[in-house]
C-alpha cells in the first residue's frame, strides 16, 4: 500500500513573538491554549493591535438582523451598519500583513425590515477601505424547508424572492501571489479541485448545540484556512463569536488570533477550544441533524 505523505512541521518558538508585548490598553488576552490565543476586546478600536500581524482573516459580523447577542446592539438603522463595517473592515486592514487575505462571509440581501443589497454593500466598503477584490463563493446552506415569507402569495402583486445563500467573499490586502510564510500547503489534490468551485454546498451550525446565537460551521473555516493559507500562518477572526476559526486554526496548525467583545461569549470559545481541538469531529450525520442552520438563525431573527 503507497505511504501517506506526511508534513512535517513544528510549533515554531516565537510563535507569539507578533504579540508578545504585554499588549495595549484596549485588549486582554482571556485565554491561550498551544498555538491559540483569545483577546477580549473591540474591533471598532484602532488600538487594540499595535502592529501587522495577520496572514489570513476568516470572519463573519454580526449581520444586524436583530439577533441578541448579549453586548452588541444588531438593531442599527441600515446607514450605521454600514458605518460599523467601514471602521471593523478598516481596521483589520490596518493589522494586516501586506501579503493578507480577508474571507468574509456575509448575506446576499436582507429579507426583511427592507430589501438591501448587503452583500454588494459591504463588498464596496472594502474595496473603499483599501481591500482589492479577489472573487466570490456562494455558499449554498442547502435549507429551503422552515421558509415563511412569501410576501404576496400566489399573486404577481408583491411577491419575496429570498436565495437560501450566503456569500463568502475573497479579498485581498497588497498582492494576490503569496511569497511569504512557510510555503506549506497541506490541502489535497480533490479538496483542491472541490474548494476551487465556487458553490460550496454544506449544512450551517446548530445554535442550540454550540450556544451561541450566530455560529457558523467548522467546514467554512476549515475549507477557508487550508486553501488560502500555509502552515503556520497567522488567522485571525476580529469577531470570534464561539471560536469556530479558531478550533480551524489550532487543528490545521496555524496560529490562531481571535478577539472578542462579550465575557460569555469568550468562555464559550475557551471551554470549545478546550473540547475540539485535536478532533476533527464534525461528521456529516452531525450536521444533518443540526436544528437550525446559520441562515436559518438569520431569517428567523430578521
Ligand atoms: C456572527 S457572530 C460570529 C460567529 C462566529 N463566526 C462563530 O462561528 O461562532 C459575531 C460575533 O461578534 C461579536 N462582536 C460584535 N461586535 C463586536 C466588536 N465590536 N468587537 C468584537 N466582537 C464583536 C459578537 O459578540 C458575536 O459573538
Amino acid at each position: 500500500m503507497k505511504k501517506k505523505k506526511v508534513v512535517k512541521y513544528k510549533i515554531p518558538k516565537d510563535a507569539f513573538s507578533i504579540l508578545s508585548d504585554s499588549g495595549t490598553k484596549n485588549r486582554v488576552e482571556y485565554f491561550r491554549h498551544k498555538k491559540t490565543i483569545l483577546f477580549k476586546g473591540d474591533v471598532l478600536d484602532r488600538d487594540t493591535f499595535d502592529k501587522q500581524f495577520i496572514d489570513l482573516t476568516v470572519t463573519s459580523p454580526p449581520y444586524n438582523v436583530g439577533i441578541d447577542y448579549t453586548s452588541n446592539n444588531d438593531t442599527l438603522s441600515y446607514e450605521k451598519y454600514l458605518e460599523f463595517s467601514k471602521k471593523w473592515m478598516s481596521n483589520v486592514f490596518h493589522w494586516s500583513n501586506t501579503q493578507a487575505r480577508f474571507i468574509l462571509n456575509i448575506p446576499l440581501d436582507k429579507n426583511k425590515g427592507g430589501q438591501q443589497s448587503v452583500g454588494s454593500d459591504l463588498t464596496a466598503i472594502a474595496k473603499q477601505v483599501g481591500w482589492k477584490y479577489h472573487s466570490t463563493i456562494i455558499w449554498n446552506e442547502g435549507n429551503i424547508s422552515r421558509r415563511t415569507a412569501w410576501g404576496s402569495w400566489l399573486s404577481a402583486s408583491a411577491p419575496y424572492v429570498i436565495a437560501p445563500v450566503e456569500l463568502i467573499v475573497i479579498l485581498y490586502k497588497d498582492e494576490w501571489k503569496k511569497t511569504n510564510g512557510t510555503k506549506i500547503s497541506d490541502i489535497s489534490r480533490q479538496e483542491f479541485m472541490d474548494w476551487t468551485n465556487g458553490l460550496w454546498t454544506f449544512n450551517g451550525e446548530s445554535k442550540k448545540r454550540i450556544g451561541h446565537p450566530a455560529p457558523f460551521p467548522r467546514q467554512l473555516p476549515h475549507r477557508a484556512i487550508k486553501l488560502f493559507s500555509y502552515v503556520n500562518d497567522v488567522v485571525f477572526d476580529p469577531f470570534a463569536g464561539s471560536g469556530t476559526t479558531l478550533i480551524e486554526a489550532c487543528n490545521n496548525k496555524r496560529i490562531g488570533i481571535g478577539l472578542e467583545i462579550d465575557k460569555q461569549y469568550c468562555e464559550i470559545i475557551k471551554n470549545r477550544i478546550i473540547k475540539e481541538t485535536g478532533t476533527l469531529n464534525f461528521s456529516n450525520e452531525e450536521r444533518v441533524k443540526s436544528n437550525g442552520t446559520h441562515h436559518e438563525v438569520l431569517q428567523e431573527a430578521s
